[in-house]
């Protein structure tokens, strides 16, 4: 695994301030990453789409001091100052500080906000962590200019992932795989990649609704689920089904077969939920409304011959896909019938959406 390349050699400019502004997506997986290894390795490889509208959007002043031995930031969230956020960043910085020695340079302040509501259940690792590392990538690209675009992407994925794992696919779009996997050309554990072949046209523009039914605080925390799959008596057949599934995804999303794309995006999302339920300890997230979502997207599939679907992510929100041609009849039946079952009725239209954008 060769992690050296992420290792800056030469860095010829001074610079004594800089600020970078980027705006981060969020992402939702087809295929999931659940279950890794250290550091930040995954057991199997994922594919998510890349989301438009939930994002992140973070802005670091760096301004340079005394060489420190430990790494200096202020870190503001929506405008107010977060200590409670502190001890995750702290952690992010320690594990890239070998990959960006730069860092002990500067005093950072960090500016942060969410395009989605905080306690909305979302989960905002995925787009916060990309915006720091694209925000680390664009000093590195100051000290030196010579790195390449596509090293700079490739850099922040490899980045993000030390901070969490789904944020190494929130830094291109519409489609990227995390995990080295024998189909997917130049795929690795180590960052993300642009699902590297043609979509059918049917997934253009696909549209991700996100159905708000719990916004509270999980009652287990992705990373001590990941940390369940160790033992779990499951988990070996389930990272090899998962890699199977992505070999097969990754035909789905070429030939454009719908019905196929549902049944295995279903299957996944039940599949992680099931394994969290069959964990020791086991444990739920899903909530009595999650089910009613799931029944009623069942019965409106099967009396529209519709190919809308669900998934899942961490949690007890539903992510409710569908085509772009049927987006005026199924938001229709998001507003008239699956908002009831959101808290406060709230959700998030979203789509497919192609990356970090530099603001
Ligand atoms: C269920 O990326 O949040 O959303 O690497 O511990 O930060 P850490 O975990 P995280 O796990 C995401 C799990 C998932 C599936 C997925 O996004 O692939």
């Amino acid at each position: 695994m060769n992690t050296a390349q992420f290792i800056p050699e030469i860095l010829t400019e001074n610079i004594e301030k800089a600020n970078f502004t980027w705006q981060t997506p969020s992402n939702i997986a087809l295929v999931k990453y659940w279950g890794k290894s250290n550091p930040q390795m995954p057991k199997n490889a994922s594919i998510s789409f890349t989301l438009n509208n939930c994002h992140t959007i973070t802005t670091i002043a760096f301004s340079k001091i005394e060489r420190t031995a430990e790494v200096k930031f202020d870190l503001f969230f929506e405008g107010k100052e977060k200590e409670e956020f502190k001890p995750k960043i702290a952690e992010f910085f320690k594990r890239v500080q070998e990959y960006c020695p730069y860092i002990f340079n500067y005093k950072m302040t960090i500016n942060s906000e969410n395009s989605f509501p905080h306690s909305s259940g979302i989960a905002s690792s995925a787009s916060g962590l990309s915006a720091i590392a694209m925000c680390l990538m664009s000093l590195e690209n100051e000290l030196n200019p010579s790195i390449t675009q596509e090293f700079i992407n490739k850099k922040a994925s490899f980045l993000a992932r030390l901070g969490s794992g789904s944020a190494s696919r929130s830094i291109e779009g519409p489609l990227v795989v995390w995990g080295n996997h024998p189909e997917i050309a130049e795929s690795s554990d180590l960052f993300g990649v642009q699902f590297p072949y043609k979509v059918h046209s049917v997934f253009k523009n696909y549209q991700d609704a996100i159905l708000l039914v719990d916004k509270g605080e999980k009652v287990v925390s992705s990373t001590v689920g990941h940390n369940l799959m160790h033992n779990h008596p499951y988990a070996e057949s389930r990272f090899t089904q998962a890699n199977d599934n992505l070999g097969k995804i990754s035909e789905i999303l070429q030939n454009g077969d719908l019905e196929a794309f549902v049944s295995l995006v279903e299957s996944e999302a039940l599949t992680l939920h099931a394994m969290m339920m069959t964990s020791n300890p086991y444990f739920i997230l899903m909530k009595p409304n999650t089910l009613e979502i799931i029944n009623k997207i069942w019965k409106y599939r099967a009396e529209n011959k519709s190919n809308i679907c669900f998934t899942l992510d961490a949690g007890a929100n539903v992510h409710v896909l569908y085509p772009e041609n049927e987006k005026d009849s199924v938001n229709n039946f998001i507003e008239n019938e699956l908002a009831n079952y959101c808290q406060n009725k709230q959700f998030i239209y979203d789509s497919v959406g192609f990356g970090a954008k530099k603001i």
